[in-house]
């Protein structure tokens, strides 16, 4: 595969505060072995085999997206919230018995796994066909025990069909159930739900939701508290829709990630500056559609905090399942450089979710996960938001999107 330039993270990850990733002028080619790992990426005159006959050298390859806050399986939209908040309700007025993260939980309760497995199934393959190769899938819409442990065997049934490597959360604690109480719930998670989902293999990682309409700093400890019992890394909601000082928690508790920080406080800030464990993930698609106030990101990068970017797709906050588009919200309403975007969108994700030694990055021995953009450098992504770029997407060195044949026309 040849291209015009080549545009990825060179290094270790997690990167730290504003890490570029590097962008090699053409022409630059990659090839993979059979087995769809990578074996050489670089400069085309270093390829190991001719490139094919006949294909132009244009285009921006770039690593796969990683795609490390994702709230499918789901099984119905909430349009109407979007207009009810577009008329001024808000996102905490519609978070009641009848909306919200409640009405997802009757939706997907009220579909066969069949319904839940399709409409799922096709959200990822619009997310390959946008050039994302590895994924998160959270629970949270179960809002009972069986009901989690259900969401989470549809999630472990969709990483098996779907095109994308998948990784298992379990959001045990996102909203609190009717007709329990939230310290009871709490419980019912950490002594009966965590356990269960481990000892199936259900899950990789455990979340949950810190704030006011949700859970506490005291219902985190808890819940990471079972985490590390069941040998499973954790992830937080942390300072979305206000400021808990969930962030500077998740550091104290060695969380792998605190995501959204919207309301990230200074000492938020230093916390994830400072962190060897805890990585920063920005959610801009849900900060663009709740119009919420953006997160101190400039500061974040000055601390050095390692940067994550995601869709955070959900039928509430973010109906996004395009990386492209994500990177270009987060550019442009977080002040973010394409090149940092790069990085927090490919390698820093793949640690978030435990798979930086196999993907995130072009370079020999990882797979094959590959995008071709029709841009000339990275930075087009962003700028042309309405654009899709995407015209060639592999993965472990299998076609699953795009039609490469398209750079050829235009
Ligand atoms: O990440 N804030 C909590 N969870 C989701 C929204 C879930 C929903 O509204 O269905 C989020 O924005
Ligand atoms: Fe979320």
């Amino acid at each position: 595969m040849v291209a015009a330039s080549l545009a990825g993270p060179v290094g270790n990850p997690p990167f730290r505060g504003g890490s570029a990733a590097a962008e090699l002028p053409g022409p630059v080619g990659v090839a993979w072995d059979d087995g769809g790992d990578l074996v050489f990426c670089g400069p085309a005159h270093g390829l190991p085999w001719e490139p094919d006959a006949g294909r132009p050298d244009r285009g921006t390859l770039v690593p796969g997206f990683v795609d490390c806050h994702v709230h499918l399986p789901f099984a119905g939209w909430r349009a109407d919230e979007f207009e009810a908040r577009l008329a001024g309700s808000s996102y905490r007025d519609l978070h009641g018995r009848e909306g919200g993260i409640y009405r997802s939980s009757r939706q997907l309760r009220e579909a066969d796994d069949d319904e839940v497995l399709a409409f799922s199934l096709a959200l990822l393959r619009e997310m390959a066909s946008s050039g994302t190769t590895a994924t998160e899938l959270k629970t949270g819409y179960g809002l009972s025990i069986e009901d989690e442990l259900r969401q989470a065997r549809l999630a472990r049934a969709l990483a098996d069909q779907a095109p994308q490597t998948c990784r298992v959360t379990l959001l045990g604690c996102h909203a609190v159930p009717e007709g329990i109480d939230r310290t009871a719930w709490v419980r019912a998670v950490c002594d009966e739900l965590i356990p269960a989902a481990s000892a199936e293999g259900l899950a990789d990682q455990v979340d949950i939701y810190v704030e006011d309409i949700a859970f506490s700093l005291e219902d985190l400890e808890a819940v990471a508290a079972a985490a590390v019992a069941a040998g499973l890394q954790l992830r937080v909601h942390a300072d979305q829709l206000g400021g808990t000082g969930a962030a500077e928690a998740a550091v104290r508790l060695g969380a792998r990630s605190a995501d959204h920080l919207n309301h990230c406080s200074p000492a938020g800030v230093d916390a994830l500056g400072g962190a060897a464990a805890t990585a920063a993930v920005l959610l801009p698609a849900s900060t663009f559609f709740l119009r919420s106030t953006v997160p101190p990101v400039d500061a974040l990068r000055t601390a050095g905090a390692a940067i994550a970017m995601a869709t955070d797709l959900n039928p509430g906050t973010s109906p996004v399942t395009s990386m492209p588009e994500a990177t270009a919200i987060g550019c442009t309403l977080y002040g973010l450089p394409p090149l940092e975007a790069l990085t927090a969108a490919t390698a820093n994700p793949a640690w978030v979710l435990g798979l930086h030694e196999r993907l995130g990055r072009l370079q020999p021995g990882l797979r094959a996960d590959v995008v071709l953009l029709d841009v000339p450098t990275f930075a087009h992504v962003p700028y042309r938001p309405g654009h899709d770029p995407v015209v060639g997407v592999w993965s472990g060195g299998d076609l699953i999107g795009g039609d490469p044949e398209r750079i050829d026309r235009r």
